[in-house]
């Protein structure tokens, strides 16, 4: 019967010796560990065996039956770890491939634009306010002195929302709720999105405008001037000239349009100006004693200025962008050039 234990151990070593994968192993385990293995039915027939013979072949098998144990565990153990190695080095990274760059996205023309006069304003001691895009009757027209009959309504296709709100069509509702809020010196800048009942090559239903408003005891035409002049100058370069044109709106007086000489022809006349070598940009006056008695201002102690521009039609002319709907259409093609 010892003999018998040496020829398994023999057989198991050659077999553990070519094994080459843990299935192999598992199978050798069952082999000469499994119910039906010879070891095992040694084990079993130990007990027809004499007491004296009983006791050293059985200590001999079951010394076999654990090292077999103990050595498959160990090869299977080894095995593993270099699967796992494999795994990893498989996986390992080729720091000579060229690396992917995660694509970044870009600041939109109207946001790039938008915070360049923000800027421009912050540092004359602007402060930049919000105000509501749905807006009340009141704030967007009534306060601003365009009464329910006033032919400057025309001007706005409005976007109704129910009988008294509304999509704001300007920005200048913010005037009056800044007026409301705050008291005099003031100089406020609110940038942000408009609403107006209109869409071609130039106009799209959403737009943005940057409001300007500053209130203070002897705020005249030339601080307008002056502001304007330098905003222009920064935006379009300092020997842009610059044109202020007698105009009306019921919430300045006086009022005026400012116009810039043609970017694209330097004032030669071309088809962006039509012809005339200038193109108009913003609109601005005095604030109307009216507007300051509606917001809770005294007109005989303050004087103010106000001014707003629309973002995108800047934005054109900085960037020689011919078709307003560019700006929504999202394509990057468009967009990743700004
Ligand atoms: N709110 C006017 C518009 O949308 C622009 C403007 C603002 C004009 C402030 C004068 C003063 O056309």
């Amino acid at each position: 019967m010892r003999d018998e234990c040496a020829a398994i151990r023999d057989e198991f070593d050659a077999d553990l010796q070519s094994a080459v994968s843990e299935n192999d192993l598992y199978q050798i385990k069952s082999k000469y560990l499994g119910r039906s293995s010879r070891l095992t039915s040694l084990i079993k027939s130990l007990k027809d065996l004499p007491a004296e013979e009983r006791a050293l072949t059985g200590s001999t098998a079951n010394a076999l039956k654990s090292s077999l144990q103990r050595e498959i565990e160990t090869a299977l153990e080894a095995m593993r770890l270099t699967r796992k190695e494999q795994a990893i080095a498989a996986r390992a990274l080729d720091i000579t491939l060229p690396g992917r760059r995660p694509a970044l996205g870009t600041l939109h023309p109207v946001t790039r634009v938008t915070e360049k006069i923000t800027a421009i304003f912050t540092g004359l001691g602007f402060s930049v306010v919000d105000g509501p895009e749905i807006e009340l009757d009141f704030f967007n027209f009534e306060a601003l002195n365009i009464p329910k009959d006033h032919p400057a309504r025309d001007m706005h296709d409005t976007f109704y929302v129910s009988g008294e709100q509304l999509l704001r069509t300007h920005t200048s509702p913010v005037q009056i709720r800044t007026m409301q809020r705050m008291q005099p010196p003031l100089r406020i800048l609110c940038p942000g999105k408009v609403y107006r009942c209109d869409s071609d090559i130039s106009h799209t239903p959403m737009f943005h405008q940057i409001e300007g408003l500053m209130v203070d005891t002897h705020v005249s035409f030339s601080d307008l001037k002056g502001l304007l002049t330098i905003l222009i100058h920064r935006l379009f370069g300092q020997e842009t000239a610059i044109r202020f044109r007698p105009s009306y709106f019921p919430f300045t007086e006086p009022s005026a349009e400012v116009d810039i000489q043609c970017v694209m022809c330097r004032g030669n006349g071309c088809r962006v100006c039509s012809g005339t070598g200038w193109l108009e940009i913003l609109g601005c006056g005095l604030v109307n004693p009216v507007v300051f008695k509606n917001a809770g201002y005294d007109p005989e102690e303050v004087t103010g200025l106000a001014f707003g521009l629309g973002v995108e039609r800047i934005a054109m002319l900085t960037y020689g962008i011919n078709d307003i709907r560019l700006f929504y259409e999202n394509d990057l093609r468009f967009l990743s050039q700004f």
